[in-house]
């Protein structure tokens, strides 16, 4: 039997419980392998347990808080886009630039001319980023290959990061991102190519979930529909970008399709959120786009709240519309922009965004669960969403392994 290691002297947010935090003053953790398997006050830790213990670490009073989830990113690309950025400052739309060719399309191109080595190289980088503010746990979208090729180069890239780094990846196959210039007037052959490329893209163990932008200038909801069958046939979960930059009725689609997440969300519609409570999909609210966009419209976070639809928070990194690499900054941004709680926020960011990606072995401090956690410089977890700019975690526990970088 694997030895039991004690984590003691800590502050506890175990996001467990009816409780504020699911707050722990005096806490202790018991992990065995890369599972927690106690959790409560120093006072009540079994004796039974106690003598198994081979390892101990005294945390000096900090506060522990589960690992973080960021379940919304595009961490595999080529190039940048800060001339589109500046295009942008004056004047440009996000719009107009996309159905020019740019936006997405531009990133395709470099992504296409980029190798692998060069795409595991940014994207090592771009993940080591994320991981020095506590994530452990990520999920990264295809979207800037569009053909069966480079979409499995990109997927490949992705599973390749949860092989080599100490993070948990989950993939998602996102070939319906935009229409590939090959393809030009012919969107609906796209989406059939899509469709076909999934069975192999999932029978080489790619593919965690599938997603699509259904939007005026991605995909239209009968399209969508498209691709969710074909994940159906398959068995995949999907996700679906949707209502974004106008309402297409995307989130009651996805919710037709039992969807994991609705994501952006800025115009989502009363029926919508209805459809996404009886669906059990979860919000994934992205502040860092729509700060990034200069957005005006909030997604409908009151509404959301009362009918109780779980919202996560993540970073959508992306190179065009959120190139931020921190998903600390995003709960900031989650409270101010937003007005999320500091408590929702860091839900959103651990129990609720791994719920985003079917995941339920993690997100809260509780036995069973993964021992994935955090150690902060910190007093109490409101302070996570109250800094930024300013780097507050101290350790990181992944799978009950310390973590270096
Ligand atoms: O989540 N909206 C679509 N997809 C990305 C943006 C992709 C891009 O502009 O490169 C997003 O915001
Ligand atoms: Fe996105």
């Amino acid at each position: 039997m694997t030895a039991l290691t004690l984590w003691r002297n800590a502050k506890l947010a175990t996001l467990q419980g009816s409780t504020p935090w699911g707050w722990i003053e005096d806490g202790t953790l018991l992990t065995q392998g890369d599972r927690i398997v106690w959790v409560g006050e120093a006072s009540a830790l079994p004796a039974a347990q106690a003598k198994q213990v081979e390892d101990e670490y005294d945390l000096g009073g900090a506060l522990l808080t589960p690992g973080l989830v960021d379940c919304h990113t595009h961490l595999v690309y080529g190039g940048q886009r800060a001339a589109e950025f500046e295009q942008r400052l004056q004047g440009a739309s996000y719009e107009a630039i996309a159905r020019a060719g740019g936006g997405i399309r531009s990133t395709v191109a470099a992504t296409r001319a980029a190798s692998d080595e060069e795409l595991l190289a940014s994207a090592t980088r771009r993940a080591h980023s994320l991981m020095a503010d506590g994530v452990t746990t990520v999920e990264i979208k295809s979207g800037y290959g569009l053909s069966e090729w480079d979409e499995a180069r990109c997927l490949r890239v992705a599973r390749t990061l949860g092989q080599t780094l100490p993070l948990s990846v989950r993939t998602t196959y996102l070939g319906a991102h935009a229409l590939p210039p090959e393809f030009a007037g012919r969107t609906d052959d796209y989406v059939d190519a899509v469709c076909t490329w999934m069975p192999a893209l999932h029978a080489q163990g790619l593919v965690d979930a599938v997603d699509a932008f259904c939007e005026n200038i991605g995909f239209t909801p009968a399209q969508t529909r498209r691709v969710f069958e074909a994940a159906r046939a398959l068995g995949l979960p999907v996700k679906l970008h949707a209502e974004q930059l106008s309402d297409q009725g995307g989130a009651a689609l996805a919710a037709e399709f039992g969807a994991l997440s609705c994501d952006h969300l800025e115009h989502l519609s009363e029926s919508g959120i209805r459809a996404m409570h009886t669906a059990g999909t979860v919000a994934v609210l992205l502040p860092g786009a729509y700060y990034f966009l200069r957005d005006t419209t909030l997604p409908p976070i009151d509404a959301l709240r009362a009918h109780g639809v779980p919202m996560a928070i993540a970073t959508d990194h992306n190179p065009g519309t959120s190139p931020g690499l921190s998903l600390l900054l995003m709960l900031n941004m989650a409270c101010t922009l937003f007005r999320l709680t500091p408590e929702e926020a860091l839900r959103g960011a651990t129990v609720h965004g791994a719920r985003a990606l079917g995941l339920h072995d993690r997100g809260t401090l509780a036995a069973g669960q993964r021992a994935d956690f955090c150690v902060w410089d910190l007093e109490h977890p409101n302070e996570l969403a109250y800094w930024f700019g300013h780097n507050p975690c101290r350790r990181t526990i992944a799978g009950g392994l310390e973590r270096t970088l």
